[in-house]
């Protein structure tokens, strides 16, 4: 696929990444929900989307384009391959990375078949020149190509099959106002509960023939930080601890057993989840502090601790996001074992996902 091959995540060997870990593609696949209906979690976006699509549907036209955005790992993938499975529409994958040139894209769009859907990940990280003729390819099926150079240069206007664009993006905050308004339905994706992820899990042990107990199932769901891909892996580790150390039945021992061996705490902060802490509530006192000071504590990229790390931590009541900077809640204090200091509060479990709004 296009897209496997022009991803540049950084792939680690992290176990409770959000990221995709190298070689993890054909499970994904195997696991990934085909319809609507199969689609666990995420009610809102859901039944926003089917609206869009079934409208679309009786209307006989392709629907608006539509964005999906949200930390790394909810399935904002899935829900493009569903709207193009829903609409019995072939799909054509890219991702911002790979259009650096506007000819790339001339390219891809001139090859659209009416009603195709083209769906664009990373969609902030597209280049000026694409982004600025994308425009016009989303509102009028239109792109002018220039030919020739100079004062010589000629536009040339090509008229391209009426289509349906799906971006994805990790981040909504960082696309231009232009882009983000030809979006017709933008599907915010949220972290998951834990009884959603109960049954995501459960899910994918029946596509694995794994066997698990619900209390077992339950476990997992509790630390997978919300996130499905999180709870999929978590799963497939179980399933080899049970196999190796056990009769291969998981039962609720099992799991805790074979997650302490991976190192998965009990909230499902991984290492870089506790340095972020640590540095934020040892180096700068609990903050406030800018993200890219904190990055360098702990010797990653501003975006990883950004888009991976923080997510997770707001949402666990660990970490706000202050207009000052970065602070660490009461809880962070206790979970690292250490007395919070007078005046700091406890940070609110669940709280808003302030990730996307800056
Ligand atoms: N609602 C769901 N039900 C069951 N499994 C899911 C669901 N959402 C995601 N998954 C699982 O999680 C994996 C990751 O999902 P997906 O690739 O769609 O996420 P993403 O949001 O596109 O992530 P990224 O930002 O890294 O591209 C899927 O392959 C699938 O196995
Ligand atoms: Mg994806």
């Amino acid at each position: 696929m296009d897209y496997e091959a022009v991803t540049d995540f950084e792939a680690d060997d992290e176990t409770l990444s959000a990221l995709p870990q190298i070689g993890e593609g054909e499970v994904e696949t195997t696991l990934r929900p085909r319809k609507l209906d199969e689609f666990i979690g995420q009610p809102r976006v859901r039944e926003q989307l089917e609206l869009v699509l079934e409208s679309a549907r009786r209307r006989g036209v392709p629907p608006d384009h539509v964005l999906f955005s949200g930390p790394p790992g909810l399935g904002k993938t899935s829900m493009a391959m569903i709207v193009a499975a829903e609409l019995n529409a072939a799909i054509r994958i890219t991702s911002g990375p790979a259009l650096e040139r506007a000819g790339d894209l001339a390219a891809m769009l001139s090859n659209l078949a009416p009603g195709d859907v083209l769906f664009i990940d990373e969609i902030h990280r597209i280049a000026r020149p694409a982004e600025e003729m994308l425009y016009l390819a989303m509102e009028d099926f239109r792109v002018d190509v220039v030919v020739g150079k100079g004062p010589g240069a000629t536009s040339i206007p090509l008229e391209i099959a009426p289509f349906t664009l799906v971006g994805a993006t990790t981040r909504s905050g960082s696309l231009t106002g232009p882009l983000r308004d030809r979006f017709g339905f933008t599907g915010q994706m949220e972290f998951y509960t834990d009884s959603e992820l109960d049954l995501v899990v459960r899910r994918a042990a029946t596509i694995l023939e794994i066997e698990i107990d619900r209390d077992g199932s339950a476990e997992i769901a509790r630390r997978s930080r919300g996130t499905p891909r999180i709870a999929n892996r978590l799963l497939r580790r179980v399933r080899d601890y049970a196999e190796v150390r056990a009769d291969g039945h998981a039962t609720r021992k099992v799991v805790r057993a074979a997650l302490e061996v991976y190192d998965v705490d009990e909230l499902g902060l991984d290492r870089l989840d506790r340095a972020v802490l640590t540095a934020l509530v040892r180096s700068f006192g609990g903050g406030p502090v800018g993200v890219s000071t904190l990055a360098v504590a702990v010797g990653e990229e501003p975006t990883t601790v950004e888009e991976v790390c923080e997510p997770y931590l707001v949402r666990a009541g660990m970490l706000a996001r202050t207009p000052r900077g970065r602070v660490a809640t009461a809880a962070a204090w206790e979970h690292l074992g250490l007395p919070a200091p007078a005046g700091v509060t406890r940070g609110e479990q669940g709280g808003p996902n302030l990730f996307d709004q800056e």
